[in-house]
């Protein structure tokens, strides 16, 4: 397999593709990024000359979705940034206790690997509170491992011991070192594709929406996009909660920011 080799034209072609299936911004800066995906899908499709890639790509709709997948960051961990979820769970149970406890209806709207949803999942419980929870990513590759359920250990370090042995099982032989979500934790959750940019928003309307670590590879106008869709999603006083790297200044949207919690905003 040759070098790969890349014109600038062919970098704008492919990045402003890239924005118009997920938002997501490449710069000129992440050329050598780039390469390294195309050289993947290379590998994986069995196509030798990267001008050959290209033209496959840019007439192929199933290989965009595979490429998209390639190109997007799934970093995640189990209990990351967890400040906000905590007080969104004390902020739930306040509600329950002052009327009629209720199923809350949860959406984490880029999931990746599974890691954020079942983090929220063993809060929710603990607190003894009802819920449903849709699970969305444009990934299917994170959203199958999402759906197994079955991690390493490192991924877990910050999970409570105490959760742990209550809602993970450890390996055994093959499988020691790896460490998988019980079943009863798995059937709160709906797993399901959904691109943030360009899938209809659901009929439904939410108690809690989760967008994080997903808008810092976003411009501005693509984040401003989605936080105005995801408000129109959510119930009237229900809270939306992004990444802590993340923030709704400089955008116009209708969302009041939560006092002394992180990250948190609410309809
Ligand atoms: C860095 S992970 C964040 C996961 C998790 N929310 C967290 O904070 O740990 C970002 C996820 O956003 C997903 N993503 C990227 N663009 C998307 C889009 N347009 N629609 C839905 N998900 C998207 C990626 O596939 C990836 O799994």
């Amino acid at each position: 397999m040759g070098t790969i080799d890349i014109s600038n034209k062919e970098f704008n072609t492919l990045s402003h593709l890239i924005y118009e299936e997920s938002g997501i911004n490449i710069h000129i800066g992440k050329m050598e990024l780039l390469k390294s995906k195309i050289a993947k899908r290379m590998r994986s499709t069995k196509i030798s000359s990267s001008r050959d890639y290209l033209n496959y790509l840019m007439n192929n709709k199933a290989e965009v979705i595979e490429f998209i997948d390639t190109v997007t960051t799934n970093h995640s961990f189990f209990f990351r940034e967890n400040a906000s979820i905590q007080k969104m769970v004390q902020a739930l149970s306040l509600a329950n206790a002052q009327s009629t406890p209720k199923t809350f209806k949860i959406w984490c709207a880029a999931s990746s690997t599974g890691d954020e949803p079942y983090s929220v999942a063993v809060q929710m419980i603990e607190a003894s509170l009802q819920f449903k929870m849709l699970a969305t990513d444009i990934s299917h590759s994170v959203l199958n491992t999402a759906m197994r359920g079955v991690y390493s250990q490192e991924r877990v370090r910050n999970v409570p011991v105490a959760i742990l042995h209550k809602y993970f099982q450890k390996g055994l032989g093959k499988s020691a070192g790896l460490i998988r979500v019980k079943k009863e934790i798995m059937r709160h959750i709906d797993f399901q594709k959904f691109n943030l940019i360009t899938d209809p928003i659901p009929d439904e309307k939410f108690d809690v929406i989760l967008c994080r670590n997903v808008m810092i590879y976003f411009d501005e106008p693509t984040t401003e996009k989605v936080v105005n869709r995801l408000y129109n999603a959510l119930k009237i006083g229900g809270f939306f909660i992004i990444g802590q790297a993340e923030s709704l200044m400089n955008l116009k949207h209708h969302f009041k920011a939560v006092k002394n919690t992180p990250s948190t905003f609410q309809k």
